[in-house]
């Protein structure tokens, strides 16, 4: 199979496209033929082997030390199965199926082995691209604002970051839970994210966080650069400030109304983003879709920390 791989920390360019023997799934797993992966920023993250600080021992321990040990970068995709394990009874080849593949990565390639337990079938009314550009963005967001805060009618919510992977989604399911939100992003998306469901939209290039004197029921930072103190100025009383974003320090620091977290991976989420995106209530914001052997050039706009919505590859 042709696959993108990475064998050295860096920049871009070190990712290379390779004939690779076809992945053999084991007897619990399925072997998906991938028509559409998400280029994300954790792949940006681990393949440059940037991450947030304090995490670089425990990521370095993960994904290896000096060198990466899962080469085949991917976390989100969306295809076909091809085969299935023999204590498979749950999904049979040619069946449509979407997943992510947690610390184990690979998607980025014609095939990739998945155990069943994580995968949730596609509905034929999303397509591939929006399958698993959906992912890793839509089930953060659902994460911290279901699970973490409990969105609710007649709350404020401010997102900020509010046209990437997961403020696109931020934004929508924080509208769609009845909320009233807020979203800050730079002039040239501003549209974007009002069509979304932000009932306001702060431009950061005109108007500095700083300065908003508003405050919210939730403020959730999808950036990284509100501190505790800066985005606990933001709140309402009562209200809670989700930082997506954390070091290990602010991690540490995080009670009583700060919260941080790892986004789980759950089939039961997934199948429930797609079921909005099926039923028209979610859109997936796709910037744009590249072949694989276009993958450097999708991690260098990734690498940007500029993209909107989510960056998509068809290997
Ligand atoms: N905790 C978890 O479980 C978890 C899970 C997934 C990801 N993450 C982390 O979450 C972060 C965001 O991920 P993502 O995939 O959503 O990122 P992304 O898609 O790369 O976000 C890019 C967006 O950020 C916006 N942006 C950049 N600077 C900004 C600023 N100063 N103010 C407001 N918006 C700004 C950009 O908009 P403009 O072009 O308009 O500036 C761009 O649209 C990453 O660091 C990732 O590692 C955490």
């Amino acid at each position: 199979m042709r696959a993108a791989i990475a064998d050295h920390y860096g920049a871009p360019d070190v990712i290379r496209i390779v004939d690779l023997p076809d992945p053999t799934p084991r007897k619990d797993e399925v072997l998906v033929r991938v028509s559409a992966a998400a280029v994300t920023s954790a792949d940006s993250r681990i393949r440059a082997a940037r991450f947030p600080t304090g995490f670089a021992i425990f990521a370095r321990l993960m994904f290896g030390m000096f060198r990466p040990r899962r080469t085949i970068l991917g976390g989100a995709f969306s295809g076909q199965v091809a085969a299935a394990g023999t204590s498979v009874h749950t999904f049979a080849p040619g069946d449509d199926v979407c997943g992510m593949t947690g610390t184990k990565l690979g998607a980025h390639a014609e095939y990739v082995t998945v155990p069943a337990t994580k995968l949730a079938r596609k509905p034929a009314a999303v397509t591939h691209e929006d399958a698993a550009g959906l992912l890793f963005g839509g089930t953060t967001a659902l994460f911290f604002l279901r699970d973490k805060v409990s969105v609710e009618p007649g709350m404020s919510v401010l997102v900020n970051g509010a046209s990437g992977a997961i403020g696109t989604n931020a934004v929508q399911l924080a509208a769609h839970f009845g909320a009233t939100v807020t979203g800050v992003t730079s002039t040239s998306n501003a549209d974007l994210v009002a069509d979304l469901g932000a009932a306001r939209v702060i431009d950061y290039t005109q108007h500095d966080l700083a300065s908003v004197t508003d405050r919210f029921d939730v403020v959730l930072d999808t950036v990284g650069n509100l501190t505790i103190q800066s985005g606990r100025r933001l709140l309402a009383p009562g209200g809670k400030l989700l930082l997506v974003v954390a070091g290990l320090a602010d991690m540490i620091r995080a009670r009583g109304n700060v919260v941080t977290g790892t986004a789980p991976e759950r089939v039961a989420d997934i199948e429930h983003l797609l079921g909005l995106v099926a039923g028209g209530q979610l859109t997936v914001v796709l910037e744009q879709v590249y072949g694989l052997d276009d993958i450097t050039t999708a991690h260098r706009r990734v690498d940007s920390g500029r993209k909107v919505g989510n960056i998509v590859v068809h290997p």
